[in-house]
């Protein structure tokens, strides 16, 4: 960049005050600030800037009047370049007054300033209100995190990490950390590769999860672990999953599920707070089985109201046995043809028949649809549907299949209307645990049963002896956090007997060779006087994109990747030289 301005050194300047901390009670006072030029107008005589740094916003003003050399100076300023001024807080007369920054009530008339370096014109504003893609955003990321609200959220994420460091070592935890470069843990997504070099051939996985370790761990008699993490997953990406994210993951000996939600349940109230939340402990609980019959989905977002099951009060609409569902929306009001077809078509697709005309069904069944309403709690004015599967059972569990879809209309109606109902208020907060998962779900690739979800959690004491001959009924002692809609944490009680944990990997399918072969370590483990534990892993991230309002992860991590893997800033992944492959022992193939 040639613009020929003249540089100053910072030598030993030494700011007196920070840009967001002057108030009228400074008035009189000198103050020394540094930052960025926000915003700049020029009105000839006098210059007014508006200095940022990562505390706020500082009015400065350059008079023409004062010193003739410092108001050249400034004119040559333009946005984002970095300053130092010196000069006088005084107090703004009322009708300049600007209530839009805190520091509204004064500014600062500069008598010296120092240009410390320039800039290029920024690749876009920082004012909020444009809007940018992300593509821009994430390639110029080190602008973007400049802009305000990127601060506050890459900041509350800092006070949320120290606060639940604060809380977790006040109940008796340590932070202890596990490999990067380890075998691969099975959390369910492929693994992220490292090739090692001193044995070619050979990869280190990165971990999905420091599952393994923490378990081993609790082996070693540590008792209380905890470690804000990061894990690696190399799935497809969306909203709230990136292939590396951050947990706060946690583990205890002795433990039951009761004693890990009283650690959760205070450390997320606390973590509010730090973003103004008050919230409610103890968190409802359902089991998995309730919160797929009342909301067709394992992490129900209880902001909505839920959906009832009415076959006995309808029986004629009901087939082969299957749930017929009322899902309820209050205040939506009447829907156009065009709406009411749109919801059709959206359950249709999902193999559900739905009954969206609620006055004709009230003209053909006036008794039960009363009945309906009153069970659904729905009134005269909210959109009340009904909805059944369309054809002849599937699945393992096909009730759970037609809750399953009609969960997705439920979801879709929400979002769709929720100018009219106002329920999906981001800063309301409705948290819950969900317990008692099944112990396995069908996999319908793989055409076996896997682990819901992971193959180191207990079964219910009572279930116990059906793990081989009856795995779709098997109850698993796990659970999850849920906080509108979103599974902000999962965890379990850990199997910790050995036999117990070969007769899972059996019902798993492994052979006691291959279990051996990819978990024969913890195998090991278990026959040195294993504890009973159990723990949880909380997704930082998503609760960090809740507390602050955000819908997309990728507002809470500063450097985070695009929705195909990459990072655009500083283009990685990107191919190497051949000679690092061969160093590794590597070839490519060409793929198609
Ligand atoms: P799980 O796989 O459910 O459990 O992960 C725990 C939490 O981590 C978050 N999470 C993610 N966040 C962003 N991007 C991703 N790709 C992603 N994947 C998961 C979620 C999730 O609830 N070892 C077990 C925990 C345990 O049993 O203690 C585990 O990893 O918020």
């Amino acid at each position: 960049m040639e613009t020929g301005i003249r540089l100053d050194f910072l030598g030993e300047l030494r700011r007196t005050h920070t840009c967001g901390e002057l108030r009228k009670a400074h008035a009189g006072q000198r103050a020394l600030l540094m930052g960025w030029v926000h915003r700049r107008r020029d009105l000839g005589a006098v210059i007014f800037i508006h200095l940022r740094d990562r505390d706020g916003v500082t009015q400065v003003v350059f008079h023409a009047g004062m010193d003739p050399a410092v108001h050249e100076r400034a004119e040559m300023l333009r946005s984002e370049y970095v300053i130092a001024v010196e000069g006088t807080v005084t107090e703004r007369s009322a009708d300049t007054i600007n209530p839009n920054i805190e520091t509204g009530q004064v500014e600062v008339v500069a008598e010296k300033l120092w240009i410390l370096n320039e800039s290029r014109t920024p690749p876009f504003p920082m004012e909020e209100t444009v809007d940018v893609s992300e593509d821009a955003r994430l390639k110029y990321r080190f602008v973007d995190l400049r802009r305000p609200h990127m601060q506050r959220n890459i900041l509350l994420r800092s006070r949320v990490s120290f606060a639940t460091r604060e809380f977790l070592y006040s109940q008796g935890f340590h932070e202890i950390e596990t490999p990067f470069m380890t075998r691969s843990t099975p959390e369910g997504a492929r693994d992220f590769l490292v090739p090692s070099r001193l044995q070619p051939g050979s990869f280190y996985a990165l971990p999905q999860s420091p599952q393994l370790f923490k378990q081993l761990l609790m082996i070693s008699g540590f008792e209380k672990y905890f470690q804000i993490v990061r894990c690696f997953r190399d799935e497809d990406l969306r909203a709230d999953r990136q292939p590396e994210f951050t947990q706060i993951d946690l583990e205890m000996s002795f433990p039951q599920q009761e004693r890990i939600f009283e650690v959760i349940e205070p450390l997320l109230q606390r973590v509010c707070r730090e973003a103004g939340y008050d919230i409610q402990i103890p968190f409802p609980r359902l089991t998995y089985a309730e919160a797929m019959r009342s909301y067709g989905i394992d992490k129900p977002d209880r902001r909505v109201p839920p959906m009832r099951q009415v076959n006995d009060l309808l029986p004629e609409l009901t087939q082969h046995d299957l749930p017929l569902m009322a899902l309820h929306l209050p205040r939506v009001g009447a829907l156009s043809r065009k709406e009411r077809d749109d919801l059709k078509a959206f359950g249709m697709e999902r193999g559900l028949r739905v009954f969206d005309d609620a006055k004709r069904l009230e003209r053909d069944y006036p008794e039960a649809m009363a009945r309906v309403r009153e069970r659904a709690g729905a009134q005269e004015d909210d959109l009340l549907l009904l909805a059944t599967w369309a054809g002849a059972p599937t699945g393992h569990r096909p009730e759970e299949t037609v809750y399953q879809a009609c969960g997705q209309l439920r979801l879709h109606a929400a979002q769709k209307y929720n100018d009219r109902h106002q329920l999906l208020d981001p800063r309301r907060f409705e948290f819950l645990w969900v317990v008692d998962f099944p112990m396995f779900e069908w996999d319908e690739e793989e055409n076996r049963w896997v682990a819901a979800h992971h193959p180191f959690t207990s079964v219910h004491d009572e279930d116990l002896d059906k793990l081989t001959t009856d795995p779709a009924r098997c109850r698993a002692k796990s659970y999850d956090v849920v906080l509108n809609g979103v599974e902000l944490g999962s965890g379990s009680i850990r199997i910790h007997r050995r036999d117990v944990q070969s007769k899972v990997f059996s019902a798993l399918g492994f052979s006691p060779e291959e279990a051996r072969m990819r978990f024969g370590f913890l195998l090991d483990a278990l026959e040195y006087g294993a504890p009973p534990h159990g723990g949880i892993a909380l997704g930082l991230d998503r609760l960090v994109m809740i507390l602050a309002g955000e819908t997309s992860i990728r507002d809470v991590i500063p450097f985070p990747k695009t929705a195909k893997g990459t990072d655009l800033m500083c283009d990685a992944p990107s191919p190497v030289p051949e000679r690092n492959l061969r160093d590794l022992g590597i070839a490519l193939r060409k793929t198609t």
